[in-house]
């Protein structure tokens, strides 16, 4: 009778196949993360056990151990490739599982192949298993990236137990799945690529990595249809989680850790698309502020920090009269609703309005820039565009700002002086509070206030 019940509840379930939320009717827009057409009628989860407890059948006792015991520091294996390496946590763990995200044709093929080359030359073994590119088609590619005299084994297949089989027998010490979305479970009844099979699939590799001290690198596609299910939906059964940035027209790509077990989130590396695969960026600020010219209005540098690593980046506004009543906010590589509240502290704490003007913000080159520390570098990007007065090209500005119009200090001050004056600049302007570090070369100008800040460097407001 309970099971009836059970039963009739877990009838069908829907998932969203962008974040993989679950609900028991279908909408057209997904609730949890706002994406449209991407809710699916999914087969349910088998029901849990019935009742209070587990029935009669006993259980084995599990041997329970305490925190202090001695294992040796977790062993790991580096690439060569410094940029992974680091955004890894100082390189390969055994037995984890590590999933690479990004928008198609960004390269996420072309950067696991290429550590796929360096992990197999380094001698660990590795398999690449690609289920989206025939093998003479990854081959061609290899021979492309100069790559072919690396002893990486190779495979095009779908199919999951015939997968788990070979690496069974292989053994290899690392196995790269290219891509997630493209595996096939026969345990699974729906169509390849959807939130069920993905998660199944996703499901045996990642404990298979786990119970045989394999480490499994799984590639995920960022998908914008509802049909099939996006990397979000395995986040929670991976240990690391890595996304592949860039825009299309530019170079250079990101790889950003965004949940890292065995290391810091945050963490970037930095890579350069050329015609020969992906190369290594060590010094991202010098390539982030190649192309700038004469100081420009608008247009302001920001030294950030990205995981464990000062960057800097280039912030550039335009503020043009409005055509149409409804003035326009757009912004690219830098979150918008940050830019509204920076927009209202300006006007009602600094008397600096933007009613009726159109508002443009970018980050150059095509950076994504999360930090709250960048918005006294945004702050001054407006007001230079609004006021046509560039700031001095030797300046950098990092800083939080506080609804109140107060600025507050913010984390590894010196890291990001230390980083300007490497790069050639002389000035800083930066929040009051906090430790002042002394970095030979730099004049640090250290400010209170929003509004004595656009006081004292653009002369509005007075
Ligand atoms: P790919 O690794 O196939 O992307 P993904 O696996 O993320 O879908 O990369 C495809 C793009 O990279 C393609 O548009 C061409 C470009 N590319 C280069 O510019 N140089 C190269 O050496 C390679 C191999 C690819
Ligand atoms: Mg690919």
């Amino acid at each position: 009778m309970v099971q009836n019940e059970n039963m009739a509840k877990s009838k069908t379930q829907f998932t969203c196949s962008a974040c993989g939320a679950t609900s028991t009717k279908w909408s057209g827009r997904c609730e949890a993360c706002g994406e449209w057409n991407s809710i699916v009628e999914e087969a349910p989860f088998g029901a849990g056990p019935s009742g209070s407890s587990l029935g009669t059948h006993k259980g084995r006792t599990i041997e329970l151990s305490d925190l202090s015991t001695e294992d040796a520091p977790t062993p790991r294996t580096i690439s060569g490739v410094k940029e992974l390496d680091r955004v890894l946590g100082g390189g390969l763990v055994p037995a984890s599982a590590i999933l690479v995200g990004g928008d198609p044709g960004i390269g996420k093929s072309t950067l696991l192949l290429q550590a796929a080359a360096r992990f197999a030359r380094q001698g660990v073994k590795t398999i690449y298993v690609s289920g989206e590119e025939a093998a003479a088609q990854v081959r061609m590619r290899a021979q492309r990236l100069g790559l072919t005299q690396s002893p990486v084994m190779l495979a095009a297949e779908t199919n999951l137990r015939d997968i788990l089989t070979t690496l069974e027998a292989e053994r290899p010490q690392l196995a790269i799945i290219d891509s997630i979305q493209t595996m096939w479970s026969d345990t699974v009844s729906s169509a390849p690529g959807s939130v069920s099979q993905v998660r199944a699939a996703a499901h045996e590799l990642t404990a298979f990595a786990k119970r045989k001290g394999i480490a499994i690198i799984l590639v995920g596609h960022v998908t914008k249809e509802g049909q099939i299910a996006g990397p979000r939906v395995v986040e929670h059964m991976v240990d690391t989680v890595l996304y592949f940035e860039g825009e299309r027209g530019h170079q250079f790509r990101v790889l950003r850790a965004v949940k890292n077990r065995f290391g810091p989130a945050d963490e970037i590396g930095v890579f350069e698309m050329t015609g020969r695969g992906l190369a290594e960026v060590g010094n991202p600020s010098a390539l982030f502020l190649s192309d700038r010219g004469k100081p420009s209005a608008g247009s302001v540098v920001f030294a950030g920090i990205e995981g464990t690593r000062p960057v800097l980046v280039e912030f550039q506004a335009l503020v043009a009269p409005s055509p149409t009543p409804q003035a326009r906010r757009t912004v690219v590589g830098w979150d918008s609703g940050r830019l509204a509240m920076i927009l209202a502290v300006l006007e009602s704490r600094c008397g600096v309005p933007f009613t009726g003007l159109d508002v443009y913000l970018n980050v150059a080159g095509g950076m994504k820039v999360s930090e709250p520390a960048a918005d006294l570098a945004v702050a001054a990007a407006l007001v230079s565009a609004r006021e046509d007065s560039a700031l001095p090209a030797d300046t950098v500005v990092f800083g939080e700002i506080s609804l109140s119009g107060a600025l507050r200090s913010v984390a590894q001050t010196e890291n990001r002086l230390k980083e300007a004056q490497k790069l050639g600049f002389t000035t800083a302007l930066a929040p009051k509070g906090g430790k002042a570090p002394a970095v030979e070369g730099i004049n640090l100008n250290r400010v209170g206030d929003l509004a004595s800040f656009v006081g004292e460097v653009f002369g509005a407001n007075q």
